[in-house]
């Protein structure tokens, strides 16, 4: 496990995006997992950047988003597929064919399961995914508990990740109780990982994960056993 220890949470976010640059260019059809929440914004903005500037292509990368709300429609503003519009897929030359986001709204949500897991194995399981870590340790929506063995599946959120996330809700929207995510099976399969925390609130969580016993009490320690994980902190996620 690599850990870097950045000043600040713009400088992780440019570390981050360097890291997914240099695995474009490696393979310039490379399948990544992505995530949201606030700790990838500036991440997603420095792609974009990047993009805008000549630097790297999106239009052969496969993405496959690690999570969404079960429930809210694609058209919501709090869908993680409306984040992933607004802050990334439609400021650069991504194709919609390669954009692969879960539908909390499907009418059967164990065959979107299931088709997403056979959708990711199709082109090879991910190359690359980039994970944030909740308060409680969780990876995707993998809440504490989870099977490392879980597949993709739907889940119900615990009380602190309700909390932390029903305040970015616009206010049109109830809070879902559950949301769909890649299990931790899933996830473990990707050949790279990069885990990202930022800030005082995750210092605590991120020490535990990377230095305190690995088990399913906390999600993000499976890492520990992952054998290509670079871990990108702010001074504040890392205590130092
Ligand atoms: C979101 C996701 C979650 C978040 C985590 C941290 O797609 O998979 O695991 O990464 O809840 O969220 P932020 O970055 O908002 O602290």
């Amino acid at each position: 496990m690599k850990i870097i220890v950045t000043n600040n949470l713009e400088e992780l976010s440019l570390q981050a995006a360097n890291l997914i640059i240099e695995q474009i260019k490696t393979k310039p059809n490379s399948v990544l997992g992505l995530p949201t929440g606030h700790t990838p914004l500036i991440m997603y903005q420095k792609l974009v950047q990047a993009y805008v500037t000549g630097q790297v292509s999106f239009a052969q990368v496969k993405t496959f988003n690690l999570d969404e709300y079960v429930g809210l429609p694609r058209t919501s503003p709090d869908s993680f597929y409306t984040y992933m519009r607004q802050n990334f897929f439609d400021h650069v030359d991504a194709k919609p064919e390669n954009i692969f986001v879960l539908d909390g709204t499907a009418e059967n949500l164990a065959d979107e399961c299931a088709n997403y897991e056979r959708e990711l194995e199709n082109y090879g399981g991910m190359d690359l995914a980039i994970l944030g870590i909740g308060q409680d340790g969780h990876i995707g929506f993998c809440e504490p508990g989870t099977s490392w063995q879980s597949r993709t599946m739907v889940v119900t959120l615990d009380q602190t990740t309700l909390e932390a996330n029903a305040k970015d809700l616009a206010n049109s929207s109830v809070m879902p109780k559950e949301a769909i995510t890649m299990g931790l099976g899933t996830i473990m399969e990707a050949r790279q990982i990069i885990l990202l925390a930022s800030g005082e609130s995750k210092r605590e969580i991120v020490n535990k994960a990377l230095k305190g016993e690995a088990s399913e009490a906390v999600p993000a320690s499976i890492l520990q056993t992952h054998d290509n994980v670079t871990i990108i902190l702010d001074k504040e996620a890392s205590g130092q």
